[in-house]
């Protein structure tokens, strides 16, 4: 039985309780992942913790319906109002999907979290880049020392397997780089431009779209893809680079103009999170750049992600998909639950 607490219940969390609810017989049967939700604490949503379980489809309704977890019934056993960090020293629950909405630039309170969590040798599965654009070296040292698991995959291209498929499918190669469209906004932002919408125009409808961030910075200036290329530095080419050493270009200065010129030379702009080692030593780097019309990665239009492995054996590996959403997001965290889940099967063996 894995013993789950939810630190942060938006969007991504309710997405993936929903989930664990609609396939709980599948999860069991087939991967024998019996996940129990025990604790929710939100700063915003408030806490209830049930040591022996709480009902999911009550605490969805409670949150939904009301927009606080503590409208959960009361009942014997059920506490409510415990902060984040007392939901993860003092529950009983050996999982913390950490989901809180955290400041990008500090990586907190998120970081804080997985620290407190590993410090239990309780396990963490989080879609936060901060902690492990910012803190990988520290917390990943951690997590192993005090045998807890850390999932993440969800921090890159949400639900598309960009970290996790490379590692266990292209094991053997080497990876001598990797680049990818990494950022949905921006992606949809040039193509909106590519059918004649200006900039501010196509920013707007991301922004409707629900694409953007809630600080739509982060986007259109790259901070986000360098964060998510300091993350693929880290974990898939070991070599830690603080996001603050990755030049970044984001595309705000970015016309129509520009936009216009690109396709009659047959040409695209995509704003390309880069990755690559040489003789030994990585690099990386965000910029758009323009790319010829039948390159595959100018062929990812909208909110759609895409990523390359340049891999010495099995050659160039695209891989494409959604990078945002909340049903993809959920599942990104379902995906690490059931890898968690499998290592802790197969040490039994
Ligand atoms: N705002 C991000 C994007 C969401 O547009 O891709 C995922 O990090």
């Amino acid at each position: 039985m894995t013993k789950i607490a939810f630190v942060g219940f938006g969007g991504v969390g309710q997405a993936l309780a929903e989930i664990l609810l609609e396939r709980k017989v599948h999860l069991e049967s087939s991967y024998g992942l019996e996940a129990e939700v025990v604790a929710v604490s939100d700063m915003m949503k408030g806490a209830v913790y049930q040591p022996d379980g709480l009902d999911i489809e009550q605490l969805l309704e409670a949150v939904r319906e009301t927009g606080n977890v503590e409208n959960y019934p009361d009942g014997p056993g059920v506490t409510k109002g415990l902060d984040s960090m007392a939901t993860i020293q003092q529950s009983n629950a050996d999982m913390i999907v950490e989901v809180t909405f955290t400041d990008v630039e500090t990586g907190q309170p998120a970081i804080d979290h997985c620290r407190a969590a590993f410090e239990k040798g309780k396990s963490v599965v989080t879609t936060n880049k901060g902690p492990v654009a910012l803190a990988y070296e520290e917390l990943s040292k951690l997590a192993e020392k005090n045998g807890a698991y850390w999932g993440f995959e969800g921090t890159v291209m949400s639900g598309t397997p960009a970290l996790r498929m490379p590692v266990a499918t292209l094991a053997g190669n080497e990876i001598k780089e990797i680049k990818g469209i990494l950022n949905g906004t921006t992606n949809y932002i040039l193509t909106e431009m590519e059918k004649g919408n200006s900039y501010e125009t196509a920013l707007q409808k991301a922004k409707e779209l629900g694409y953007a961030e809630a600080d739509p910075t982060n986007d259109v200036e790259g901070y986000d893809a360098r964060y998510k290329a300091a993350i693929l530095s880290g974990y898939l080419m070991g070599t830690p680079i603080s996001s603050k050493d990755i030049p970044c270009k984001g595309i705000s200065d970015m016309t129509l103009e520009m936009v216009n010129d690109a396709l009659e030379q047959n040409k695209k702009w995509r704003l390309l999170a880069q990755v690559k080692k040489e003789n030994g030593t990585v690099t990386a780097s965000v910029e758009p750049q323009l790319l010829d019309t039948d390159d595959p990665l100018a062929g990812v239009t909208g909110a759609t992600n895409a990523i390359l492995y340049e891999c010495d054996l099995a050659g160039p590996i695209m891989l494409t998909g959604a990078g945002a959403g909340l049903k993809e997001t959920g599942f990104s965290l379902l995906i690490d639950l059931i890898d968690y889940q499998r290592q802790k099967t197969m040490e039994k063996i």
